[in-house]
C-alpha cells in the first residue's frame, strides 16, 4: 500500500500543520505523497465524519461511535489499496501516505477516554485497517490546557469565517471536559512507551520549524537517507 506515516496527538497539538510541512518536504525530495485524515479522507468517510463531529449528536452511544470511526477507516484503507494497485499497474512508485490520526486515536479516545475494552478496539482496528500498521507514528505531545486553548481559538476564528458553520460543528470534542483529554494524553504516552520503535514522541510546545526538523530527523533515521524512503516497499 506504500509507506504509512501517521500523526497523533490531542486537539490543538499542531498535527495538521506538521503533516503538511512533512508532505512538502517529501515532495521536494521527489516522492509521491498522499495526504489524508481520519475520520474522513474519502467521499463516504467525509459523510460519516459529519455525523461523528456534529455537536447535535452528543447522545451518541460509545459503541456506535466506535463503529463509525472503524467504518471510516475500512473505507479509507480500501480506497488507498485501490490507489496503490493502480500505481503498480502503471509501474509507478508507491506513495508515502501521511495520515492525520489513525488506529491509535481510536485506542486512546474510545479506549482510554471512553473506557471501551482495549481487546474490542484492537480487534476492530485490525479488521478495519486489514492489519496495516504505520511505519512511523509521530506523537505530538502537548499539555492539555494549551492544546484545548489553541483548538478553541481555531474554532472561534473559523466560526467567524465563511465556513464557520461547518467548522463549529466539528468542535464537539473540543468542548469536552479537560479530564477526558487528560486520559487521552496519558493513553498516548502509555502506548508510545509500549511501542517506542514505531511511536516517536515530540514536544509540541516547541516552535513549528523546530518540530518540523525533529520530524524530518525521525523520518530520515527510520528509513536511512531520505532518498530511500518509499522505494521498493
Ligand atoms: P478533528 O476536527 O479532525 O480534530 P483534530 O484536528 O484534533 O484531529 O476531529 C477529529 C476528532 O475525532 C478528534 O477529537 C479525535 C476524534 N477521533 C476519535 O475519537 N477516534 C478516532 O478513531 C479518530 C480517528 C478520531
Amino acid at each position: 500500500m506504500g509507506i504509512l506515516i501517521t500523526f497523533e496527538g490531542i486537539e490543538g497539538c499542531g498535527k495538521t500543520t506538521q503533516l503538511r510541512l512533512l508532505g512538502d518536504y517529501l515532495r521536494k525530495k521527489g516522492y509521491t505523497v498522499h495526504e489524508t485524515r481520519e475520520p474522513g479522507g474519502t467521499f463516504i468517510g467525509d459523510q460519516i465524519r459529519k455525523i461523528l463531529l456534529n455537536p447535535e449528536n452528543k447522545g451518541m452511544d460509545a459503541i456506535a461511535e466506535l463503529l463509525l470511526y472503524e467504518a471510516c477507516r475500512a473505507q479509507l484503507i480500501k480506497e488507498l489499496r485501490v490507489m496503490s494497485d493502480e500505481l503498480e499497474v502503471k509501474g509507478k512508485d508507491k506513495k508515502i501516505i501521511l495520515c492525520d490520526r489513525f488506529t491509535d486515536s481510536t485506542l486512546v479516545y474510545q479506549g482510554y477516554g471512553r473506557g471501551i475494552k482495549f481487546e474490542i478496539i484492537d480487534e476492530l482496528n485490525r479488521i478495519a485497517s486489514r492489519g496495516i500498521k504505520p511505519a512511523i507514528t509521530i506523537l505530538l505531545d502537548l499539555d492539555v490546557k494549551t492544546g484545548l486553548k489553541r483548538a478553541r481559538e481555531r474554532n472561534i476564528n473559523s466560526r467567524q469565517s465563511a465556513v464557520g458553520s461547518r467548522q463549529s460543528a466539528e468542535s464537539r470534542f473540543e468542548e469536552e471536559a479537560l479530564e477526558f483529554h487528560r486520559k487521552v494524553r496519558e493513553g498516548y504516552l502509555e502506548i508510545a512507551s509500549k511501542e517506542p520503535e514505531r511511536i516517536k514522541v515530540i514536544d509540541a510546545a516547541m516552535a513549528v520549524e523546530e518540530i518540523h526538523s525533529e520530524i524530518v530527523k525521525v523520518v530520515n533515521w527510520k528509513f536511512g537517507a531520505p532518498t530511500k524512503v518509499g522505494r521498493g516497499n
